[in-house]
C-alpha cells in the first residue's frame, strides 16, 4: 500500500529559461513508477500559478478558484516542457510579507487548506526569502535557484544565466557587423541589477572592449581614454557592456522610473544613454545605446540551463522524499548538494573584483592560473 503525499511546485520571480525543465523534473521524479514503489510512497504534484500571487489568491474550496489557479501536473503534461523558455506554471513579483500588504495568514492557511505535504519553490532571493519565512512558520519547503543574475551565494549556478549569456553574446554579434559598417561604439546595457555576473561574463563570451559593473565604479574619462587609445591601436569600433546597476564614480544608480517594487528593488536602466551621450561628447565618437532588457530572460532554455533545470528538480524531489526540508539545491565544483535557505537569503554574491576584474582595462582579468 502506498502512502500518499501531495506537493506543490511554484516559480516566483522574474522569469527566465530552465523554469520548465526544472518543474519536469520535479514531476518525472514524484511521480516515476519504480522510485515510488521503492519509496513506498505516491506523489501528486500540483502546480500553483503566478507564484505566491496563486497561494494567496486560490480558494481551496471553490472549484473555479481551484481551476484558476491550481494546474494538476502529471509526466504526460510536462513532456515537452523543458523545450520551451519562461514558465508555464506564470509568475509573479507578489510578496506575502509585503510590508504594505501583508498576507502571509492567508498564504499560510491556503497552504494548509490545500493540504501541501511540502513545497517545491523555484526562485531567486527574494522568493526564497518568502520560501524560507514560511519554513520558521512550519511549512515543508524545498528551494531550486534561478536568476539571470546569479547573485545567490553557495551555488556556482542559478537557473536562466547561461542562455541569458548566449542572448547577450548572440545580440552583440549582430550589433558588431552595423557598429563596423559605421565605426560606432555601441554601448549594451544589460541587467543584474547589483550584481556584475551578468555583464562580466556576457562581455567576456562576447569579447566586449570594456565591461562596467556594479562591484566597481567607473570614470566617464577612463572609458573616454581607453576608447580613444583602442582607435589610435586601428580599432574601427567598440563594444561596451554596461551592467544596469553601474555606477559613475561620485554618482548613484540609474533608474528608470521612481519607487520601489514588492520587494523593496529600485527599478534600473538608463546607464546606457547616459554612458553613450557621454562618450559623444567626450570623444566626438559616434555612439549608440542597447538595452537588452528582458530579451536576456527569453527564448529557449540552452542544452546547460535544460541539463542543470534536470539536475535541480530530481535533487529537489530527492530532498523532499528524505524530508529534509529548509534547503535550496546547489551546485558547486561540478557537485549537486544542497545548503540552507537561512544561509542564501539576503547575502547576495557579488563579482570579486581583485580576482575577476581588471580595473585598469574595465574588463575580465588577463590571468587566471596565477589567481590565488
Ligand atoms: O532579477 C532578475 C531581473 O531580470 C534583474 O536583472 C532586473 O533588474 C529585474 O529582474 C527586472 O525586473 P522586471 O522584469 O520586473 O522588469
Amino acid at each position: 500500500m502506498l502512502r500518499k503525499m501531495r506537493i506543490g511546485v511554484l516559480t516566483g520571480g522574474g522569469d527566465c529559461a530552465g523554469l520548465n525543465p526544472a518543474i519536469k523534473w520535479v514531476v518525472k521524479t514524484a511521480q516515476d513508477e519504480r522510485l515510488q514503489r521503492e519509496r513506498l510512497s505516491q506523489y501528486e504534484v500540483l502546480g500553483i500559478r503566478d507564484g505566491w500571487k496563486g497561494l494567496i489568491e486560490v480558494d481551496p474550496d471553490d472549484p473555479l478558484s481551484r481551476e484558476q489557479w491550481l494546474v494538476p501536473l502529471n509526466e504526460a503534461i510536462v513532456r515537452t516542457w523543458d523545450r520551451y523558455g519562461g514558465t508555464m506554471l506564470g509568475t509573479s513579483r507578489t510578496n506575502p510579507y509585503n510590508p504594505k500588504n501583508d498576507r502571509s495568514k492567508q498564504t499560510l492557511s491556503n497552504l494548509e487548506r490545500l493540504g501541501l505535504d511540502a513545497l517545491v519553490v523555484i526562485g531567486g532571493d527574494d522568493t526564497l526569502g518568502v520560501a524560507e519565512r514560511l519554513q520558521r512558520e512550519g511549512v515543508n519547503v524545498v528551494g531550486i535557484p534561478k536568476t539571470i543574475d546569479k547573485d545567490l551565494p553557495h551555488t556556482d549556478y542559478t537557473l536562466g544565466f547561461e542562455t541569458a549569456l548566449s542572448v547577450i553574446t548572440e545580440e552583440i554579434d549582430r550589433l558588431r557587423t552595423t557598429a563596423g559598417s559605421h565605426k560606432r561604439i555601441f554601448v549594451v546595457e544589460t541587467m543584474g541589477r547589483q550584481s556584475g555576473w551578468l555583464a562580466l561574463e556576457g562581455g567576456e563570451s562576447s569579447g566586449a572592449f570594456i565591461i562596467l559593473i556594479p562591484e566597481h565604479d567607473f570614470s566617464v574619462h577612463k572609458v573616454n581614454e581607453l576608447l580613444l587609445e583602442g582607435r589610435r591601436a586601428g580599432a574601427r569600433y567598440e563594444i561596451i557592456v554596461a551592467a544596469e546597476g553601474a555606477k559613475p564614480v561620485g554618482g548613484g544608480e540609474f533608474v528608470r522610473r521612481e519607487g520601489l517594487d514588492a520587494f523593496g528593488h529600485k527599478y534600473l536602466g538608463g546607464i546606457g544613454e547616459f554612458l553613450s551621450q557621454e562618450i559623444q561628447k567626450g570623444t566626438g565618437l559616434e555612439t549608440r545605446n542597447v538595452t537588452l532588457s528582458h530579451l536576456q530572460r527569453g527564448g529557449a532554455p540552452c542544452a546547460y540551463d535544460r541539463r542543470m533545470g534536470r539536475y535541480f528538480g530530481i535533487a529537489a524531489m530527492d530532498l523532499v522524499v528524505t524530508s529534509n526540508f529548509g534547503l535550496m539545491v546547489c551546485v558547486s565544483n561540478g557537485k549537486i548538494s544542497a545548503c540552507p535557505l537561512a544561509e542564501i537569503i539576503g547575502r547576495p554574491s557579488f563579482v570579486d573584483v581583485d580576482t575577476r576584474y581588471d580595473v585598469e582595462r574595465y574588463n575580465g582579468q588577463r590571468t587566471i592560473l596565477r589567481r590565488p
